[in-house]
This record gives structure tokens, sequence and C-alpha cells, in this order.
């Protein structure tokens, strides 16, 4: 017997076989990533909303993820975004149902904008790590924040809290927090826009401080119900920003807190669009859904930003390096995430120890994307990153592909452009 047959090498688990996060048992290993759908009416999901993810689940994924549910009114970043309250779990309910009956699971993505409030005017100071102009507010005149004081941060913690108790009554599966992305819990995160002296800046110890303890008392709450999920940037992209031996650290803690998984991200919203999309906006596009929309000052400052921005040609896998970074230094599962587009990618990353995959775009091109996978019809998505996809969470019909279209007829049963799908749930 030779040494390679004595020792067997641990063959890693298939995207397609279960995982238990938790109290939750996936049927397989493919979430959809949260993408903010636009098809959510005054913070209500709509009907839209409801197809879409079934559309999704049917599919195939193990589970899907209604995107960006913001945990208060003043969490919100744009004017319709769900906003989680009472009066809307009929809507809630009637969304997990859907998915429910399709045999995959949802997780709620709840978050706190923070100073990125960039849909509306807001009334005062907005809340951040620190003081300040706010150059995401700038747009609509939300020009300064202040830094959260401990009772707004005891403030904070309870809402997010309240909106896992409202997910976990609405049918929800797992929560998964906003830690990435340069919302709230990462504006604390990120060195870019923590530059407090108190115990919650500095160091990456210190700057994850908060959003630990918003994720360990979401866990105390609902952790025995529900999976407690969050997402977290492998590193920010610009050099000033968190690097990968930050998120190293960003991990620990949360892994110390209890998350059940972490979804691997990277990138932020105003500064490094190009590291977390691993390419560049599609600025035309968004012209002109703006155009289209009446929003001729963002048309024209879309076109001033495409002018500056940093050019980045395309990767599959373009997080690989800096998440096995993470692989390396936590035992806790973790999820791939970042130009996943075919069944090559999906083996590399469980190749790499990673125990789900998580896609997006891939998933707005071909929703059955797994169902191809597993029958052997398709090995690759047909998403060509052109981020047109993009430009639609300000477009009225919601977020879509622009491939999908009027010669797509299931695409038109999920956006209908007389409004009908548009109509609360209940
Ligand atoms: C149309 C669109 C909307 C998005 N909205 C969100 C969002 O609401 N919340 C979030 O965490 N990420 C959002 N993202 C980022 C994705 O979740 C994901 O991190 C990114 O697209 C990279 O994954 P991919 O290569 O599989 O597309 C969005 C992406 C797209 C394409």
């Amino acid at each position: 017997m030779n040494p390679a047959q004595e020792i067997p090498a641990t063959a890693a688990p298939s995207a397609f076989d279960p995982i238990t996060l938790g109290p939750l048992t996936l049927r397989n290993r493919f979430i959809k990533s949260g993408a903010n759908e636009a098809m959510c009416l005054d913070g209500r999901p709509t009907a839209a909303l409801v197809n879409h993810h079934r559309e999704l689940a049917a599919g195939g994924i193990g589970m899907t993820t209604a995107a960006y549910m913001a945990v208060s009114r003043i969490a919100r970043t744009l004017p319709n975004q769900t906003w989680m309250r009472r009066e809307i779990l009929p809507d809630l309910r009637a969304l997990t149902g859907a998915v429910h009956a399709e045999g995959a699971a949802i997780s709620a993505q709840i978050t706190h904008g923070g100073s990125f409030v960039t849909g509306m005017h807001a009334r005062g100071r907005l809340m951040s790590a620190s003081s300040g102009i706010n150059a995401a507010g700038l747009m609509k005149g939300n020009i300064l924040q202040r830094k959260m004081n401990e009772s707004d941060m005891a403030q904070v913690t309870l809402e997010f809290v309240e909106a896992a108790r409202l997910a976990r009554e609405g049918g929800f599966d797992a929560v998964e927090i906003h830690m990435g992305h340069g919302y709230l819990l990462n504006q604390f995160i990120s060195p870019m826009s923590n530059r407090r002296g108190d115990d919650y800046g500095g160091g990456p110890e210190n700057r994850v401080r908060f959003p630990a303890r918003v994720l360990a008392a979401v866990r105390d709450a609902v952790g025995d119900d529900l999976a407690v999920l969050a997402k977290i940037n492998v590193a920010d992209g610009p050099s000033r920003g968190a690097t990968a031996e930050d998120a190293v650290v960003t991990a620990r803690a949360l892994q110390e807190a209890g998350a059940h998984m972490l979804v691997l991200s990277g990138g932020r919203n105003v500064e490094s669009t190009w590291f977390m999309f691993g390419s560049n906006m599609n600025h035309a596009e968004i012209a002109k859904v703006m155009r289209q929309t009446g929003d001729r000052v963002g048309a024209l400052m879309m076109k001033v930003a495409a002018s500056s921005e940093r050019k980045v040609d395309f990767r599959e896998l373009y997080f690989r390096e800096y998440s096995r970074k993470i692989r390396a230094a936590v035992d806790m599962p973790l999820a791939y995430l970042g130009g996943v587009k075919s069944l090559d990618n999906v083996e590399t990353a469980m190749g790499d120890g990673f125990d789900c995959v998580v896609l997006a775009r891939a998933l707005l091109r071909d929703p059955d994307l797994v169902e191809q996978f597993r029958s052997g019809g398709r090995r690759e998505s047909r998403c060509d990153n052109c981020n047109g996809c993009v430009a639609y969470i300000y477009d009225p019909d919601g977020t879509r592909c622009v491939y999908r279209g009027e010669n797509d007829p299931q695409a038109n049963r999920v956006f209908a452009v007389d409004w009908s799908a548009l109509k609360y749930c209940d």
C-alpha cells in the first residue's frame, strides 16, 4: 500500500449536496445573492417580488435572498426599499410561502444604510461611524453625517433584532446581516469611513466591535430558529480601505459572535463598485434608465463618474485570492461569492473548501441555472458581465437582465410592463 492509499484524500462536498447551517438545512449549496430587486412599493414587497423569487426557487437553488430589507424607516437608502415592520407580515409570508412551495429556503438580507442615503432627502444629519461630509448623500442634500454614540448603537442593535424577529414571523429561514459594501455596519468596519478614536475605531478588532455586537444580539434572539449569516467584504478595493488581513480579523470576531456562515463579498458602493463587480459599471445603461425616469442630474453624474473610474477586466472567481485567505483563517462555514459563472467555477470554489456558492448576475441571466447544471443542459451561464442589470435597480419595473425581454415569455411573466405584477401581495 503506498502512502497516498493509506490516507484517503477527503473529497470536497458537491455543491449539489445538502448543508446544515445552525438550525437550517439547505437542499443544496447554491444561494442566490441579495441583489436589490427594486420590486417593492412604499416599503412593501409586491407580487413581482414574489414571482421573481418563486422563479429562482423553481430553478433549483438551495436558498434565495430577499435583498435590501431595511431594519427601520430611517435605515432605508431608497424610498421604495422594504422596511421591516409588522404591517407587512402578510406580504413577507406570501414571499416566503412561494419560495418554500418550490422546495427552496429564503434568507432576509437585513440592512441599515447609515449615511448611505442616496435616493431621498433625510431630515437631520445621518448616522455613521464618524462625523463629517457625507459624499454618498450629496446628490439628495444629505450633506453631513454624525458620529454614533452608545445610545444610537443600542437603538440600532434593537432594530436589527426586531427585524430578525419579524423575518422569523414572516417565514424566513435565515437572516443575512449586511456588513459590506459601505452600509452602516461597514461604515464601522472600513477605515475609509471609520475615523473614531474610541473603542470602536483604530485597528480592525475595534472597528468590528459594534457589528459583532449586533450579530451576537441577533443570534441570541433568533439563532435557534433561523440561520444567522453576515455579508462582509474580503477587502474594500482601494489601498486606503480594509484589506484581506483586516477581513480575517472581522471574520474571526463574527465567528466568535456566533455567525452560522459568512458570505464573502467586497467593494464599496461609492468608492469601488469596480471591485465589488470585478468589472466596470455599465454607465450607458444607467444613464439610459435615469433619463427614462427623468433623473437628468443622475444621468450627468454617471457620465462624470465613468470618466474617472479605474478600468477593470472581468475575471471569473475574481475574489478567489482574497477569500482563500479568510478560508485559511477560520473554521466556520464560508460562502464564496464573486464571478461564479460556470459549473467549473463552482467546483473550484468547493475544492477550495468553501461551503456554499453565491451568485447574483448569473442567476439574473439564467434563473434555472442550477437545474441546467444538474441536468447537463448548460455548464455555463449566458451572463456576459455587461452589468446592464445593475442599472435597473433604478427602474420602476424592477431589476432584470437586459437580455431577458420581449422575446422571453418567462421574463414577461415576472416583469409586467403595465405594473399589473407590481401590486401588493395581499
Ligand atoms: C442588480 C444587482 C443588484 C445588487 N444589489 C445588491 C443588494 O441589494 N445587496 C447586496 O448585498 N448586494 C447587491 N448586489 C451585489 C451582489 O449581491 C453580488 O455581491 C455581486 O453581484 C457579485 O456577485 P456575482 O458575480 O455573482 O454577480 C447587487 C448586484 C446586482 C447585479
